[in-house]
């Protein structure tokens, strides 16, 4: 790859403040996954609260999926990489998840819905975002919407780097979601054997890196395959340049604009005091959460 095709957006890069294995453990009826972000995050990755990574395929490891369970006060991400799982919630919402797809919900006020996997062999591979609502919409409508691979923005750079914009805004490309409270960023980028790839980021913003094939460089500093580089705010610093080993990389790049509100959670319910917890969870025992 030629290199000096790329064009030069970022004068220096921020630097990789650290890097995060994440915690292998499993959820829904037992899916077993790695939560790459975990609670002890969320204050330094504000307004991110969750990031899990699944990827298998020995059926025992996915196959129960996640089962009726409720959310209020925040929004579930999932980007499907490779696999099958259909989507049933309370608002009458119902999709199919598959290869390269994604799946925006917005909790809001509550749902109550159900991730069940629609195959009993092969891979399944992905990942759940879960991205925090500003106090004055948390208890908006619930809102939902499926992208199927090719209904996401789509580029690719000079470089040869292939870009999916989720959310946000790269390059000139329109992300699938925009937000305006957060203003959350979540790319996926295909990077071939030593391409570069540059993105602007405010330095308010939190952002990370979670590198899911290949290794990549940020800053001279390597970041290999299963872990999250959390991007250190650099004031001077005007985005990220990544660029990619010699066997090529794919990642995850996310960021956004803090909250800096409190967080309050217990399980799948995300609020800024303790006393809407209380009242999540007695919306819920009630019937009255969705
Ligand atoms: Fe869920």
């Amino acid at each position: 790859m030629d290199s000096a095709l790329s064009p030069r957006l970022v004068s220096q890069t921020r630097q990789v403040e650290r890097l995060v294995a994440g915690q292998a453990t499993s959820d829904g009826a037992g899916v077993r996954l790695t939560r790459v972000l975990t609670q002890e995050l969320q204050r330094r990755l504000d307004p991110f609260l969750m990031l899990d990574a699944f990827g298998s395929d020995n059926p025992d490891d996915y196959i129960a999926g996640f089962p009726d369970h409720p959310h209020r006060g925040f929004e579930t991400v999932t980007y499907m990489i490779a696999g099958r799982m259909r989507h049933r919630d309370s608002a009458g919402h119902e999709g199919l998840l598959e290869n390269g797809g994604v799946q925006w919900m917005t909790a809001g006020r509550g749902v109550i819905h159900s991730e069940i996997p629609q195959q009993e062999q092969g891979v399944m591979e992905g990942f759940q975002l879960w991205l925090n609502l500003p106090g004055r919409d948390k208890l908006q409508p619930p809102w939902y919407r499926d992208f199927k691979a090719g209904e996401l923005p789509r580029f690719t750079t000079p470089d040869g780097v292939a870009v999916t914009v989720i959310a946000g805004e790269s390059h000139g490309v329109a992300g699938a979601v925009t937000r305006d409270a957060t203003a959350p960023l979540y790319l996926d980028l295909q990077l071939p054997a030593g391409a570069r790839f540059e993105q602007p980021l405010p330095a308010g913003h939190n952002a990370f890196v979670y590198v899911y094939r290949g290794e990549l460089g940020i800053g001279g500093r390597a970041v290999p395959v299963q872990r999250m580089a959390v991007l250190a705010n650099e004031a001077q610093a005007d985005g990220v340049v990544i660029e990619a080993g010699a066997a090529g990389a794919r990642a995850l790049l996310i960021a956004g604009r803090p909250l800096k509100e409190p967080i309050a959670q217990y399980g799948p319910f995300v609020m800024n005091t303790q006393q809407e917890i209380y009242q999540a969870l007695s919306d819920f025992r009630d019937g009255r959460l969705a």
